[in-house]
């Protein structure tokens, strides 16, 4: 049985509330040079992890191991887009998104991480590419999305400053390769996960656990990321040059001095990590002092090499957080207050939905100077599915979307140059250690078939993405 078939016997009822569909906000109110698109990342939808000379990433070693992702799921097969990106391109078309993100994988490009490149890889994303281009999508690179070459993993990843190196050899081959008819480039995905889950919790790859490794981390990636752009703008003529960081408007539990003061070392972290040194205003160590212990691993010269004068920042939005004063967590001194405990609407991760949250978070990032445009470079949920006579009824999601989307219109009214605005994600998708338990796609996979099924959350952007007033 299919997991399609499996998931059809459930009852005609479940997962079918009424909602309005009359849109409340249009695509013209944002403009007609706002972008339009959906994002994705290489790990999560290509599978063929073996094929045409691809060797394994930290990820396919790290999900080989038991009890890292759940069910044991492994992207070994994932959406198969390596060799379904023709008809998945179309769909993208067919939903109305002129703007398509996927990102490179860095061991399909470079097997051993530097050194001798593979033209299999380099030919299945020129094919990629050609594709949008024919289909009238333009396509957006993003250079790194998690998944690093295990040949380098072994040499310490993103511990070892040699990374800086190898990234900008990276760099300079994939905008050397696909810089002719890509413009648009987002350097980096969330650094603030490299580092934080990857290095420090171990719940992403590579599985590293431990403080000290997270201050080498945080400034390589800073480094890569401004150094990425450079070579970006050396390579690529009229490019527009991006990096992507994660954001979550932080609030304090309570009005007391070691809450709020608790918020502010969350904000530097899960906010002001990655932009400020980019900005030239170095690490954020005024709300956590422990930030400075990064000073140990700078080299003269390094804060200069931190800045980067982004043509624009990729602001990623899922969630806004509630954290307060903790003596059991060392280091950080603070712990989040969970949605579930605070009783608040919630998505399938346990996220909390809050569309202030967006708003509020766009409205901090305008008030840095150095900013020229933002793109929402990902926004979206997972719910729980429900696959029901060829339709996937999923409520929750667009009314997600809707009111995700008047929250960034209001910042847009309000004075927040937002330029853009990409949906996670086009399919449902290997959810790094959720393996495919969560699903955020606009369309549903049924990931023993391979059959797709546009939800109605993709529908509605179908309808929204179109000319007319409402959908
Ligand atoms: C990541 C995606 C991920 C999504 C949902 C983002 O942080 O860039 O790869 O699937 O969140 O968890």
């Amino acid at each position: 049985m299919t997991e399609i078939e499996s998931i059809a016997t459930q009852p005609a009822s479940a997962g079918t509330d009424q909602i309005d569909t009359e849109s409340i906000i249009s695509k013209e109110d944002f403009g007609s040079d706002f972008r339009w698109g959906v994002a994705t990342a290489a790990y999560q939808i290509e599978g063929a992890v073996n094929e045409d000379g691809r060797a394994d990433c930290n990820w396919d070693v790290f999900a080989r191991q038991s009890g890292k992702i759940k069910n044991r799921d492994q992207a070994t097969l994932a959406c198969d887009f390596y060799h379904r990106y023709e008809e998945d391109l179309e769909l993208v078309q067919s939903l109305g998104f002129k703007q398509f993100r996927f990102s490179i994988s860095w061991s399909r490009i470079l097997p051993d991480g530097f050194g001798k490149v593979n033209q299999k890889g380099i030919d299945f994303y020129n094919k990629l590419i050609d594709k949008c281009l024919s289909l009238d999508i333009e396509p957006w690179i993003t250079l790194y999305h998690w998944d690093l070459p295990q040949a380098l993993e072994v040499l310490g990843g993103w511990k070892n400053r040699k990374v800086v190196e190898w990234f900008a050899d990276y760099t300079r081959i994939c905008t050397t390769a696909f810089g002719d008819r890509v413009r648009s480039w987002i350097v980096l995905n969330e650094p603030m996960a490299v580092a934080g889950l990857g290095y420090t919790t171990g719940l992403h790859a590579p599985g590293k656990k431990g403080i000290w490794n997270f201050l080498p981390v945080v400034h390589h990636l800073a480094l890569c990321q401004a150094e990425g752009g450079r070579i970006i703008r050396d390579n690529v003529a009229n490019s527009y040059i991006g990096t992507a960081i994660s954001c979550s408007y932080v609030h304090a539990f309570s009005e007391s001095a070691r809450d709020v003061s608790a918020a502010k070392r969350a904000d530097a972290l899960m906010n002001r990590l990655f932009i400020e040194p980019a900005l030239g205003l170095g690490y954020p160590s005024d709300a956590f002092p422990f930030l400075k212990n990064i000073n140990a691993y700078m080299l003269e010269g390094d804060a200069e090499k931190l800045k980067f004068d982004f043509d624009f920042i990729g602001l990623q939005n899922y969630f806004s957080v509630v954290v307060k004063h903790s003596y059991l967590a060392p280091v950080v001194w603070l712990k989040e207050v969970p949605a579930k405990l605070r009783n608040v609407p919630t998505t399938a991760m346990g996220w909390e939905v809050n569309p202030d949250g967006m708003y509020q978070i766009l409205k901090q990032f305008e008030k840095y100077k150095g900013i020229k445009e933002i793109i929402v470079s990902e926004n979206g949920a997972a719910f729980e599915d429900v696959f029901f006579e060829n339709d996937v009824s999923d409520t929750k999601r667009v009314v997600f979307f809707q009111s995700y989307l008047a929250a960034i219109l209001k910042a847009k009214q309000d004075g927040v140059n937002v330029k853009g605005y990409f949906a996670w994600t086009l399919m449902d998708n290997f959810e790094w250690a959720e393996g495919y338990s969560a699903r955020f796609g606009l369309v549903f996979v049924d990931f023993k078939s391979q059959e797709r099924v546009v939800k109605d959350s993709g529908k509605w952007f179908a309808g929204f993405l179109k000319e007319a007033k409402t959908c």
